[in-house]
Parts: C-alpha cells; structure tokens; sequence
C-alpha cells in the first residue's frame, strides 16, 4: 500500500506532535520514561510512513541498512555502561554528520545526472554537507578524547583561532562559488575544508569540557538534519532537525549556566585536568591535614542522625553504588532517619547522569531534590554523605576568587554537621582543583570504593552493633 501526499503528511503531522510531547516528558524524571515511548512511537510513526511513501524506488537497500543498524544498535544498547554514554552519543552524532554529507552528495549527483540543479537546492546541499562535515570529525574528535584514545588535554597552538577563521571563511566562499556555478570541485573541497574544520575547532578543547562540546556537537546535527530535509523536501526532517538543534544547544546553555562558564569560554578556553599521585591515599590526607574516618565511624553518626542528605557524583556512576545506596537509605529510614539525595545540574558527565543511575535503583523521585530545593536543608542534616562527588561541593567556587571553578553554584554540604567524603584517593575531580572541604573541621574522608565502602556501611547498620 502506498500513502498519498496527504496521508503522509498527516502521518509526518502525528510524529512531530509525538516528538514534541517527547521531549516535554523527558524534562522531568518521573515522566522521563513516558517521554521516551512518545519518541519511540512518533519515530515508528514518520519510519513507517516514510518507507509507505511515493519516494521509495527499492526496498533492497533499505532493508539490509536497517537490519545492520538494527544489529549494531542493539548490541550497543544491550553492552554500554553508563558512564560511556557520552562517547557514545558523540559516536551516534558522527553518524548524523556523515549521513548529512552523503546526502548532499548525492542529492547533487543525482540532480546533475537530471539536468535539475538549481541554485535554491545547491544552498540547501551547501549547509547540510558543511554543517554535517563539521558534525562528523568533530564527533569523532569527542568521542576519541572521550574514549581515550586521544589525550583528553587541551591542544593549543599560536594562531589557532585565525586559522579556524581562515577555513571557515574560505569554505564558505566555496559553498556560495557551488551554490551559483554547481561546480563539483567546489563541492569536494567546501567537504574536505568543513571536515578539516571539525577538527581543528574539537581538537584543542580539553577533556572537562567535552560534556557541553558533545550537547553543541548534538545541536549542529541537528541543523545538519535540517538542512537534509530542505534538500530532500521531507518537512519532518526538517522538523526533527531542527528540534534537536535548538534542544541541544538550550541543553549547552543550561550546562554552562551550571558551571558558570560562557558558552565562548567553553570553546575557547577550559581549565585544566588530569592530576596524578594516588598513592597512600590515607598518609597523604594525614599529610595535607586531612582527617580520614572509618566505615564504623560515619554509621555511628548516621544511625541516631535526624537527617542524612546523600550527594552523589562521579565516583558513584563508576563505583555503580547506587543500588547499595538505595539498601543504605532503607536501613536508615528504618531507624527512623529522614533521607534525602542532592542533585547537582553537573554532577557526574551528563545532564540527568545521577537522575538516571538513581531512578534504576527505584530511589523515590520524592526523596531526589535539585540543588536550589535541598541547599536551605543542609544546616539542618545531621550528617552529609559525599559519594564519589567533588567539584559539586568545592566552597573554592564560593570563596577562592582565583580558583578555575569561581562562581559556579554549589551544594552547601559544608553547613551540615558532619561530612563524609566517599572517596579512592586525595585525587581531585574533574576539574583539577583541590577541594577545600577536605580541610573542613566537621569533614572525614572515607577511603575506598563507594560501592564497597556503602556495603561495608550497610552491614554494620544491619549488624546492628553500635
Ligand atoms: P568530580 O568532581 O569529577 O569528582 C568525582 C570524584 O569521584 C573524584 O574525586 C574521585 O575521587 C571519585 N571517585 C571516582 N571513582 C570512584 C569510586 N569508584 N569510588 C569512590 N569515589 C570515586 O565529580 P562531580 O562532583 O560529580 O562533578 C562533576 C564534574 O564534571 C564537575 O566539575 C562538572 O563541571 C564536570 N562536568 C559535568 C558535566 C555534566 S553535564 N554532568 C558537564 C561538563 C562538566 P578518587 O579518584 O579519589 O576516588
């Protein structure tokens, strides 16, 4: 069965609405999941009635590329962990990218053999095969520095900006010199000039920054997708493009905002990472006048506690505690002790990253308070548990007007009475800083893994020695 036009644009209709509602749902935990079916649904939708439609010459090529995407996808999904999630999304933006490039390509080929090039397409081929070009090494660049296999550090060089300016400019007077003459060789080196320009522009951002660079990177593929559907005059592409490019970059805004950081800092700029020692993490605290506490120590504190508040980070992602902080909150609470978790807007590597760990382990959404909700809460908290956080709760941001982190807001986890660090080592976080709560009088660390460290706690509560 074949749609009409008509038919199909009211199935294109329904989709956009669905994707809409979709990203309305996924700005909030509780309907998060709600949200992701309405995407689901309005994808399956605008597949569906693309494959139905006029356009569609052969279905041989179509069906193999789904069913290889489908594999991959799968395999994927089913195989990544949490905290490569990131990589992976700038993995799947390098797909946008490259789709958007060899869509414009062939468009054009197509279109030549026709004798049906006209200025109109050719603009539209030139944005979506430099945008996508961009998109593409660019992606590849994060997801390198992200997956290790490029180093993480800022990569500077003196004239690196004018540079990058240079090859903007010329690759833009390219795309116009294709736009009027349809000229091939434009179009070959507008490509290499956008995919050249991925580079140079991701390569010198250090590893800190990748988080926003990843959300604007989801936002230029977006655009790319866009400007794909001008070309190929299918509305929903164009509606989908350009949903997720003006999602992605509200989304690179609010990240920035969290940090305190301009979007144009970010790019340009970033602060340094990466610090080693590691050693003794117990003689270097003493060292550094560091207090460090036992396992037995912060139960003994928490188990009479009125209120504990529960600061999660980085540290738990990679420990993968949060299903034994969820056993600790039950012990606690059966004790008669009010819970509550701390969300931070940037804490671990993506936005939502502790929403979502936390709501795996079915932690009430009740007891989960972002960071303006719970910080008029911690004088009130007995006791502060900082699992595998750092930054989040730096008072340097407050109070050292010198420190790379000035200014951005953080968790007041040092007005409570008691504050435990969950920690390895006297390592830094990400940013690099050390974390001026470590020398806090009420502050232990705790050395060790989180998750094993909240085990050791959930015994000791469960023992009931104390
Ligand atoms: P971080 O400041 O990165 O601190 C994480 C801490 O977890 C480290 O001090 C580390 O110390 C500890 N840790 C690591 N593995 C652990 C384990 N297995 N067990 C126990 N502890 C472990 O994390 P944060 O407080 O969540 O802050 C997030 C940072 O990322 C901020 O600087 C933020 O600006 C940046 N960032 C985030 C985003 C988003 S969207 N979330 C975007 C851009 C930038 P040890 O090594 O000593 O264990």
């Amino acid at each position: 069965m074949e749609l009409s036009i008509n038919q199909q644009a009211l199935a294109y209709l329904l989709s956009a609405i669905l994707f809409i509602l979709g990203l309305k749902g996924l700005t909030h935990p509780s309907t998060a999941r709600r949200g992701n079916v309405y995407g689901m649904l309005g994808m399956l939708i605008a597949i569906t009635a693309t494959l139905m439609g006029r356009d569609v010459q052969s279905y041989g090529f179509i069906i193999a590329g789904v069913a290889a995407g489908a594999v991959i996808g799968s395999i994927l999904a089913a195989r990544i962990q949490m905290t490569a999630m990131p990589q992976l999304v700038a993995a799947l933006h390098s797909f946008v990218g490259m789709a958007a490039v060899l869509v414009g390509i062939g468009t054009f080929l197509h279109h030549r053999s026709a004798d049906l090039l006209n200025p109109v397409l050719m603009a539209e081929i030139s944005a979506g095969v430099v945008i996508g070009a961009i998109t593409f090494t660019g992606s590849v660049i994060a997801f390198g520095k992200l997956q290790g296999l490029l180093s993480g550090a800022q990569v500077k060089f003196a004239g690196q900006h004018l540079l990058n300016a240079l090859i903007g400019l010329l690759a833009v007077a390219l795309a116009v010199h294709f736009a009027m003459t349809g000229s091939l060789l434009s179009l070959i080196a507008m490509t290499l000039l956008a995919l050249t320009l991925g580079v140079t522009l991701i390569i010198p951002i250090g590893g800190a920054d990748m988080p926003v660079i990843i959300s604007m990177l989801n936002s230029y593929s977006g655009w790319a997708a866009a400007a794909t559907g001008f070309t190929l005059h299918n509305n929903l592409l164009i509606i989908v493009g350009a949903l997720v490019g003006c999602s992605g970059a509200i989304l690179s805004f609010i990240m920035c905002r969290a940090m305190n950081r301009s979007i144009i800092n970010v790019i340009f700029g970033g602060f340094g990472s990466e610090s080693g020692g590691g050693e003794s993490a117990g003689a270097q605290a003493a060292e550094k006048g560091v207090k460090s506490a036992s396992v037995e120590d912060a139960v003994y504190w928490m188990e009479d506690a009125g209120k504990v508040i529960i600061v999660p980070g980085y540290g738990m992602a990679v420990a993968q505690a949060q299903h034994s902080l969820k056993e600790l909150m039950e012990l606690l609470q059966g004790r008669g002790v009010e819970v509550k978790f701390a969300i931070h807007p940037v804490a671990g590597r993506m936005p939502g990253h502790m929403n979502v760990l936390l709501a795996e382990a079915d932690i009430p959404y009740d007891n989960v308070l972002e960071m303006d909700e719970i910080n008029p809460e911690f004088p009130s908290a007995d006791v502060v548990l900082v699992v595998g956080a750092n930054d989040v709760v730096n008072p340097a941001a407050k109070e050292d007007k010198s420190s790379p982190i000035y200014g951005m807001p953080i968790l007041e986890a040092g007005r409570a009475r008691q504050v435990y660090f969950l920690k390895r080592s006297m390592r830094p976080g990400y940013s690099g800083v050390d974390n001026l709560l470590f020398y806090q009088d009420n502050t232990s660390l705790v050395f060790g893994d989180a998750k094993d460290t909240i085990e050791g706690m959930n015994a000791a509560l469960k023992g009931g020695g104390h």
